[in-house]
């Protein structure tokens, strides 16, 4: 006698009942580019079907979104103007403050959710506040960190996600947020970001390459993996509600290991390389289209509860 796995796999009705992982529109959360002085929409070249918006097109993308059932989007702004404060991410009507009002008057149960970081804002592309020397002062950093999700819990933004990698962040906006009443406003922690090549289609959609150097002091390692569980531990110590690992597909085993060791809901943000690599492939017809839904199902096998995706509303409509 042998184990005869096939028993169930003999049609398309067992193998629903077998299947252990599902997917659905409400794990998904979709990037938004919002793109200060455009008019319209215009197409990421590095990410075909991505496009950043001007606050005038985002009508249309609203209701794509509801008729999807995506109901959650994360913010990321590409402003006019850049100094080395990065002083338009935190400017009341700073691009991504204007587009959290005109969301919400479009769709006020649209979710919104705001990357909080300066790389987008300051002229030398990195995520803190540079020394002469040009390295990114952690302790500085965190005030001006602060100030922009204030600016942003002022405007409207229902969760706040730090993708800066400074140290002792989350407890620095949680007090700040508290302090200012906003105890109900949550706090999803990039807590394990690597330095990773997969950002690459992403820092040219929100023009946020560094000017110089890259950024390998802040961001971790992609060598380690214990590293990433002392970073969730802090993260979760210091207060966050959600955990995120970054990127996704080369980095299942933390999330995994995150997912065992845990109990707090973890997010997967599957990047931009990751989506640029996907949907070239598909698109040159080396793969079926299926594979875009393997890839997602993957990291819910893998452990992660929700998942930031470019394709979240192309697959939405298919779900
Ligand atoms: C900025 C930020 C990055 C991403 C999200 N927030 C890029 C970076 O660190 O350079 C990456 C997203 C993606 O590649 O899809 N702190
Ligand atoms: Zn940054």
């Amino acid at each position: 006698m042998f184990y005869r796995g096939r028993r169930l796999r003999k049609n398309h009705v067992i193998r629903g009942l077998m299947r252990e992982h599902a997917l659905s529109a409400q794990d998904l959360i979709y990037p938004l580019f919002l793109m200060e002085g455009l008019s319209g929409k215009q197409e990421v070249s590095s990410m075909p079907g991505v496009y950043q918006y001007g606050l005038d097109a985002l009508e249309e993308v609203v209701k794509e979104l509801k008729e999807a059932g995506i109901r959650a989007v994360i913010l990321f702004g590409i402003p006019q103007h850049k100094d080395c404060m990065g002083t338009s991410a935190y400017h009341e009507h700073g691009i991504v403050q204007e587009g959290i009002k005109k969301l919400k008057e479009l769709d006020e149960e649209l979710y919104l959710i705001g990357d909080v970081c300066m790389c987008e804002y300051t002229d030398h592309g990195h995520c803190g506040i540079l020394n002469e020397q040009g390295v990114v002062q952690n302790d500085v950093t965190l005030e001006y960190l602060n100030k922009i999700a204030l600016s942003y819990a002022e405007a409207g933004i229902d969760m706040i996600a730090p993708s800066d990698m400074m140290d002792g962040h989350i407890a620095s906006l949680r007090n700040a947020l508290d302090e200012h009443g906003y105890y109900d406003l949550p706090i999803m922690g990039y807590s394990a970001k690597y330095a990773s090549n997969y950002y690459g289609p992403f820092r040219e959609a929100a023009h946020s390459a560094p000017g110089f150097g890259d950024r390998k002091s802040y961001q971790m390692d992609y060598g380690n993996g214990k590293e990433a569980l002392r970073e969730i531990e802090a993260d979760i110590q210091e207060g966050a509600d959600i955990i995120m690992i970054k990127p996704a597909l080369a980095y299942m085993d933390v999330i995994k290991e995150a997912s065992q060791r845990f109990d707090y809901p973890i997010c997967a943000y599957n990047v931009s390389g990751e989506y640029s690599m996907l949907k070239l492939a598909v698109k040159n017809g080396l793969m079926k289209e299926e594979v875009i839904y393997e890839t997602l199902l993957s990291l819910k096998r893998a452990g992660a509860d929700l998942i930031i995706t470019y394709f979240a509303l192309e697959i939405a409509k298919k779900l």
